[in-house]
């Protein structure tokens, strides 16, 4: 054990600490702080504490090394009233069973059906844009790629009759997701079982989002040739030790689950893609170049991922300076040692995705873009834990090579044919709620 060390505290009013300046920007005002504090610091927010954390080794050790003793926090909280007890929210022995049982149905080789929804959906969205092109319409560029990630993991989940419930699914999940930034944006809420307006809509939409799954469910019992979907793997995984399958509740849980964390985080690295993409021009000349190589007007599938390298660099450093889950939430369970640091019990910490990528200890030029930083020979350099976007440890995202498939195909498949033009100047702002959003969307023209 190393000797001990305080962890200093970030300076802010006598009553509501830091809170004014944690809402108004929080991603510039912790910035501003791990200059002048280090790579740990206290932030009083109201009556909370909350430990900031940005440096890979203490990263590691939370969500790694020592990672039994952290649980997630309090925004985990507030998701569990949507997606219930499904594998992001789930805690202990309950998580470790279903991420056994899930984690075959999310094996690479397992996904070449899904490769190939994967390419359906983008070739609709490219003909869906093909005729925005025609008559020369504004597009927000966040809208349509929020539409083509939420259909390909619709179709992964439940692979056919989906597009007559879209419609359901994208409000609820809208209405779904608002309420949740609500409530981590304001703590202090009415309680869920007051009939007031926001709380009436949320179980509104959790009711019909419910309603759509439990009947997919339904049928898919019934029904004697199953589907290759991820619904089908999920039902048919028997747990090797107790020999159990998956309750109509757990099914529930975790589809939701999928339906959310599969789509909104991919969804913006896409959009933050393509504001990269015009405002480095080389860069995506050499991905046009790449495409004509591998592809010469084709569509992509499975078997052209591995050759679509430069277009995953690409994707990489989007995430590494927008990454989509910018912040991972923990809470520690019994007091704990980080390289000195003393640790109590039930304390909350913020581990700090975004500027661990930005750190300028170990990213030269951290704020320019450069994809180079992940060719094979320079990725093995980057040093463990200083980029995580799909976090890390046991609780690493288990769709992260469903994502990577899926961005390098719907990248694939549209920039062989457009490139996107922004059509305002400013620039444009981060918006760090559950994920980071752009401010105001991506307006742009397709050219
Ligand atoms: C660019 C896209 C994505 C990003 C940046 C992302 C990021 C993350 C991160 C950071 C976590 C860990 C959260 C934590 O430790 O608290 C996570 C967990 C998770 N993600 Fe993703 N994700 C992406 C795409 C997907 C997709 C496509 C799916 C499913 C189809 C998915 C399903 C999940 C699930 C189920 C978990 C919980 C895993 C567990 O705790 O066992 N994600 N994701």
């Amino acid at each position: 054990m190393s000797p001990e060390k305080q962890i200093p505290l970030a300076k802010g009013h006598w009553l509501y600490g830091s809170l004014k300046e944690m809402n108004k920007d929080i991603l510039s005002y912790t910035s501003e702080q791990r200059k002048l504090l280090g790579d740990i610091f206290y932030v009083d927010v109201f009556v909370f504490k909350v430990i900031v954390i940005t440096k890979p080794d203490y990263i590691r050790h939370v969500l790694q090394e020592n990672n039994k003793n952290y649980v997630k926090s309090f925004s985990y909280e507030v998701l569990k009233l949507f997606l219930g007890n499904g594998l992001l929210t789930s805690e202990g022995d309950f998580w470790r069973k279903q991420r056994r049982l899930a984690q075959p149905a999310f094996h690479k080789e397992k996904l070449i059906e899904i490769t190939r929804q994967m390419s359906r959906s983008a070739e609709a969205l490219a003909a869906k844009l093909e005729d925005v092109k025609q008559h020369n319409k504004e597009i927000d560029i966040t809208e349509y790629m929020n539409e083509v990630t939420l259909d390909i993991v619709a179709a992964a989940l439940f692979s056919t009759n989906v597009s007559d419930k879209m419609e359901v699914i994208r409000n609820s999940l809208t209405v779904a997701n608002e309420f949740a930034i609500s409530r981590i944006k304001h703590p202090i809420a009415w309680p869920l079982w007051m009939p007031v307006k926001a709380n009436r809509e949320f179980r509104k939409a959790g009711l019909e989002l419910d309603s759509v799954i439990y009947n997919f469910i339904e049928s898919r019992r019934k029904e004697k040739e199953k589907p290759n979907d991820l619904l089908s793997m999920l039902m048919d995984a028997v747990d090797e030790e107790t020999g159990e399958c998956m309750s109509d509740l757990q099914l529930r849980d975790e589809c939701m689950t999928i339906f959310l964390a599969g789509h909104e985080t991919t969804s913006l690295a896409l959009s933050w893609f393509w504001m990269l993409m015009e405002q480095n021009p080389e860069e995506e000349q050499k991905l046009c170049n790449e495409l004509k190589i591998v592809l010469d007007g084709r569509t992509p599938g499975f078997a052209d991922i591995p050759r679509l390298k430069y277009t995953k660099q690409l994707i990489e450093e989007t995430m590494r300076l927008y990454p989509p889950a910018w912040t991972i939430g923990r809470k520690s369970l019994a007091a704990d040692d980080i390289d000195g640091y003393k640790i109590s019990p039930a304390q909350n910490m913020m581990l700090m995705t975004y500027h661990v990528h930005r750190h300028p200890d170990y990213w030269e030029e951290p704020d320019r873009f450069n994809p180079e930083r992940f060719s094979d020979e320079n990725a093995k350099n980057i040093k463990k834990f200083a980029y995580f976007p799909f976090g890390g440890g046991p609780r690493l995202c288990i769709g992260n090579s469903f994502a990577m498939m899926e961005m390098q195909i719907v990248i694939a498949t549209l920039a062989q044919r457009f490139k996107f033009r922004r059509t305002e100047t400013h620039e444009i702002e981060k918006d760090p709620l559950v994920t980071m959003r752009p401010k105001g969307g991506i307006k742009m023209n397709i050219e």
